[in-house]
């Protein structure tokens, strides 16, 4: 991309040469409006009301109209997701669905760029990680202005490395051996700078028991870092106790709450979390590009990032030389050009999963969780995730031999769910899916696992 133009030139193309734009050329719909708390780094900066249309997709072939039970009131939602009218779609611990109005979004990103052209910067797009971050943090718990976008969580988790050190006395990095695998490779390229990695081992290769996790964290922990929920077996950790361990001896708490948000409720802010990273691909129906990053407001004046950028500087189009001055906000946990159209993408996501409400999402999905979980000892299915509503995510996970074969047939016929070696087949429903296609996915699994396997 080219370099935004230098602000006097803005000014001048705006005041002077700019026609005013029609009406519905320069309203967003799509780009969320300023909240006080951002620092404004364009002067010219123009907020649009939000407000989503909700027309435009031409729908797949249509399976039966669903009948929205009284008792599941959440299955409205299914007409904003366009995927649901031809499959069974249990893969949202994956990919979630796409809600109609992601489109309509990603068109407007589209007729944004080819009308409005540079000037779509100061209209909304170089506040977007901001303000998107916005949405994200009334669903998780975080204050407005307090979550960066980034690009995906491997560089929001290399982000919070980047600011801390390693001295010997203070060096280790506490983490379980079923965490993300990007986040241990991250770990470990951590020690040629001094940082010593703790695994905690898994017992029962479900979860990690919170008392060993508890045990490794000490004086010399300098980060403790876990998903909330793992991504293997839906396990959910303990993270009220594993901070107040952290906090306890001094050390940092880094939680990846890719697999939790959107269907798991949390509260960054009451459970203290220093960090905390995560993606919209998932439960969030927000799609990739867009992942964040949480950082406690406390910490910005004392953290540095060393993965930094232009758009972390106080005044990054005073286009300074020499070392970074940090922008006093969350812009310092930005770095380069941040994904415009992923942004669009995502917004649709979260305002859905902010009005359907986390704690009703979590309820059906306990309900459904369990059931699937009866189906499948009913048709003599091996379970391998945890039983206890309280430890268990949003996904089932089914041991059956030629897992992968099964998930292509079931493929082959409609039904979307996906395969990790070591666990099984995971199948996920979400606020959107009928009871009627978790009977539907357990006795067609049944027919394709082999009797003798049983
Ligand atoms: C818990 C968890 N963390 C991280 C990731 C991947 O992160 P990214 O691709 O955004 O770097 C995943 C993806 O499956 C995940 O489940």
């Amino acid at each position: 991309m080219r370099r935004p133009t230098p602000l006097p030139e803005i000014a001048a193309l705006l005041t002077l040469t700019a026609p005013v734009a029609p009406a519905h050329l320069v309203r967003h719909p799509c780009v969320i409006p300023l909240t006080p708390s951002i620092q404004t780094h364009f002067p010219h900066q123009m907020t649009h009301a939000a407000k989503i249309p909700t027309s435009g997709v031409t729908p797949a072939p249509q399976r039966p109209p669903v009948t929205i039970s009284p008792m599941d009131p959440l299955l409205a939602w299914r007409k904003e997701f366009p995927i649901l009218a031809n499959t069974v779609y249990m893969v949202s611990h994956s990919l979630g669905a796409m809600p109609r109005r992601a489109k309509e979004c990603l068109a407007e990103y589209a007729d944004t760029w080819a009308s409005r052209g540079v000037r779509a910067w100061h209209e909304g797009w170089w506040e977007l990680p901001i303000t998107t971050g916005d949405i994200l943090a009334r669903i998780l718990g975080a204050g407005p202005g307090e979550i960066a976008m980034q690009p995906n969580v491997s560089l929001a988790q290399a982000i919070i490395h980047s600011c801390l050190d390693f001295p010997e006395h203070r060096n280790r990095i506490v983490t379980g051996a079923l965490n993300f695998p990007t986040n241990h490779y991250l770990f470990h390229a951590l020690e040629p700078l001094g940082a010593e990695v703790v695994t905690v081992p898994s017992r029962d290769g479900l979860g990690i028991e919170t008392e060993d996790l508890l045990a490794a964290i000490d004086e010399r922990t300098r980060l403790v870092s876990v998903s909330h929920v793992l991504f293997r077996t839906s396990y959910v950790q303990d993270l009220a106790a594993i901070a107040a361990r952290a906090h306890a001896v001094g050390a940092f708490l880094a939680a990846d709450l890719y697999q939790s948000a959107g269907t798991v409720p949390i509260n960054i802010r009451e459970l203290g979390l220093d960090f905390a990273t995560g993606g919209s691909v998932k439960w969030l129906c927000g799609g990739p590009g867009a992942g964040y990053l949480y950082v406690r407001r406390e910490l910005w004046p004392t953290l540095e990032p060393k993965l930094t950028g232009w758009m972390a500087h106080q005044q990054p189009f005073a286009f300074e030389p020499g070392p970074q001055r940090y922008a006093p906000d969350a812009f310092r946990f930005l770095h380069g050009t941040p994904n415009i159209p992923g942004l669009y993408a995502a917004r649709s996501g979260y305002e859905i999963i902010e009005e359907a409400g986390v704690p009703a999402i979590r309820a059906k999905s306990i309900r459904q969780t369990e059931r699937l979980i009866e189906l499948a000892r009913d048709a003599g299915l091996a379970v391998n995730s945890p039983l206890a509503p309280a430890r268990r995510g949003g996904v089932v996970t089914l041991d059956v031999p030629d897992g992968q074969s099964v998930v292509d047939e079931l493929s082959r016929r409609g039904i979307l769910v996906d395969y990790r070696p070591g666990s099984g087949i995971r199948l996920a429903p979400h606020f959107y899916t009928e009871d009627a296609e978790l009977d539907a996915t357990i006795a067609a699994v049944r027919e394709l696992v082999p009797v003798r396997a049983l």
